[in-house]
C-alpha cells in the first residue's frame, strides 16, 4: 500500500501565512476520477458508518474528475469554508463536508478549521457518480493537508465514510468494494483483470436530481418489497460477473451488468411511493442500446441515481458504439471514457492503481 507523503512531524514546521493572514497549518491535494458501478451499491446496513447491504463492482474512468486542495487553518479562522468549481457553498453541501472533516480531523487529533477548494470536470448530482471522485479526493487532501500517514486501504475507508461509492474512486480500472461488517472491514481492492472495457456516457440530462440516492436508498430499503429480492439476487450478479472478468467474457458481463441495473431500478419503482429516475429519454437510449447490440456489437446499458445511461463496451469497438448512438440520438452529448487511474495526492507518484 502507498502512503500519502506527508508527517505529522513536519506539520508544524508548516506554518504559513496567507495573504489573507490567517495561518494555514497544513495544505494538501488530490485528483480523483469518478466510478460508475457495474453491479450497484443500493442500501446500507449501517447508516453512519455507511457499510453496505451488498459488495459492489465498479470502474473507475478516465476524464470525469475531482481535484480538491484542502488547507487546515488556524483555529482563529472560525468554521469550515468551502467552495465548489470556485463557488462559496452552505448549508447541505457545506454540512455533509464539515462531518466527513471530522472524521479526519478526530483521527489526526486536530481541532483546525478547513478551506476546501473543489474543482470538477463532472455534473454535480445528475447521477454521474460525482459524489465518488470528490469524497476520494477529499479523503486524500484531507489527510496529506492533516498530516497523517495513511494506506490506501485506509483512504479506501475513509472515503467511504463521505459517499459510499467513494471508496472505490481511490483505485483505478475495475474495483471491488467488499461490503464487510464494520468499519475495519468495508473497504475496496482493485480487480485484476486484462478485459479492455470501456464506459459510454449518454447525457440525457446534466440537471440535478430530484431525490439524493442517500434518501432513495433508504426509502428503497424500507418500503419496497423487492428490495430483499435485489439483495438476494445481487450477491449472485456479483460473482457470476467476477467469473465472467476472470474468463474475459464480455457477453456474460454486459447480460448481467444489465440485468443488475435493471433489477435495482425495479426495486425503487417498487417503493410506496415509487423513486424513479426515469425519463421518456432514458427508455429511448435503452432501445438504442438494444438495437446496437442486435447488430452484433458489445452494448450493455446500466444507469444510476439519474436519467443518464453509461453504455459498457469493449475498449476497441467503443468509438464504433458511440457514433452508432449519436446516429440514433441525435443532439444528445455521447462521451467514450476509457478506464481511469486511481486517487492521486500530492502529485507525487500516488497515482498507481
Ligand atoms: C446508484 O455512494 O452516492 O450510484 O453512500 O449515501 O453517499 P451514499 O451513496 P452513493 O450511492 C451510489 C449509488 C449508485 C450505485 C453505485 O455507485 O454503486
Amino acid at each position: 500500500a502507498t502512503s500519502v507523503q506527508t508527517s505529522t512531524a513536519t506539520l508544524s514546521h508548516r506554518v504559513q501565512m496567507r495573504e489573507e493572514g490567517i495561518p494555514v497549518i497544513g495544505r494538501g491535494q488530490a485528483r480523483a476520477n469518478a466510478n460508475i458501478a457495474l453491479i450497484k451499491y443500493w442500501g446500507k446496513a449501517d447508516e453512519d458508518l455507511i457499510i453496505p447491504m451488498t459488495s459492489s463492482l465498479s470502474l473507475t474512468l478516465d476524464g470525469l474528475s475531482t481535484r480538491t486542495e484542502v488547507e487546515f487553518l488556524d483555529a482563529t479562522a472560525g468554521s469550515d469554508l468551502l467552495t465548489i468549481d470556485d463557488q462559496p457553498q452552505g448549508g447541505r453541501a457545506l454540512g455533509r463536508i464539515s462531518q466527513f472533516l471530522d472524521v479526519i480531523r478526530k483521527r489526526a487529533d486536530i481541532d483546525a478549521p478547513a478551506r476546501v477548494s473543489s474543482y470538477n470536470t463532472v455534473p454535480y448530482g445528475a447521477g454521474l457518480a460525482s459524489s465518488s471522485s470528490a469524497f476520494a479526493a477529499l479523503a486524500g487532501a484531507a489527510c496529506a493537508a492533516a498530516g497523517l500517514n495513511v494506506s490506501r486501504q485506509d483512504l479506501s475507508r475513509l472515503a467511504r465514510r463521505g459517499s459510499g461509492s467513494a471508496c472505490r474512486s481511490i483505485y483505478g480500472g475495475l474495483v471491488q468494494w467488499q461490503a464487510g461488517h464494520d468499519d475495519a472491514s468495508s473497504y475496496a481492492e482493485p480487480v485484476e483483470t486484462d478485459m479492455d472495457l470501456a464506459l459510454i456516457v449518454v447525457l440525457i440530462s446534466g440537471q440535478e436530481k430530484h431525490i439524493s440516492s442517500r434518501q432513495a436508498m433508504r426509502h428503497t430499503m424500507s418500503t419496497s418489497p423487492f428490495y430483499r429480492a435485489w439483495v438476494e439476487q445481487s450477491k449472485d450478479d456479483l460473482e457470476q460477473a467476477l467469473v465472467a472478468v476472470h474468463t474475459n467474457d464480455i457477453n456474460t458481463l454486459g447480460e448481467i451488468v444489465e440485468a443488475n441495473a435493471l433489477s435495482m431500478h425495479a426495486a425503487m419503482m417498487a417503493a410506496r411511493p415509487a423513486v424513479s429516475y426515469w425519463l421518456p429519454d432514458t427508455l429511448v437510449a435503452f432501445e438504442a442500446v438494444h438495437q446496437i447490440r442486435s447488430d452484433g456489437l458489445d452494448a450493455w446499458a446500466t444507469m444510476d441515481a439519474g436519467p443518464n445511461i453509461k453504455v459498457l463496451t469493449s475498449g476497441q469497438q467503443a468509438i464504433q458504439v458511440a457514433e452508432e448512438l449519436r446516429e440514433r440520438l441525435p443532439g444528445v452529448n455521447i462521451q467514450v471514457h476509457r478506464p481511469g487511474p486511481g486517487l492521486q495526492v500530492n502529485g507525487a507518484g500516488d497515482g498507481r492503481t
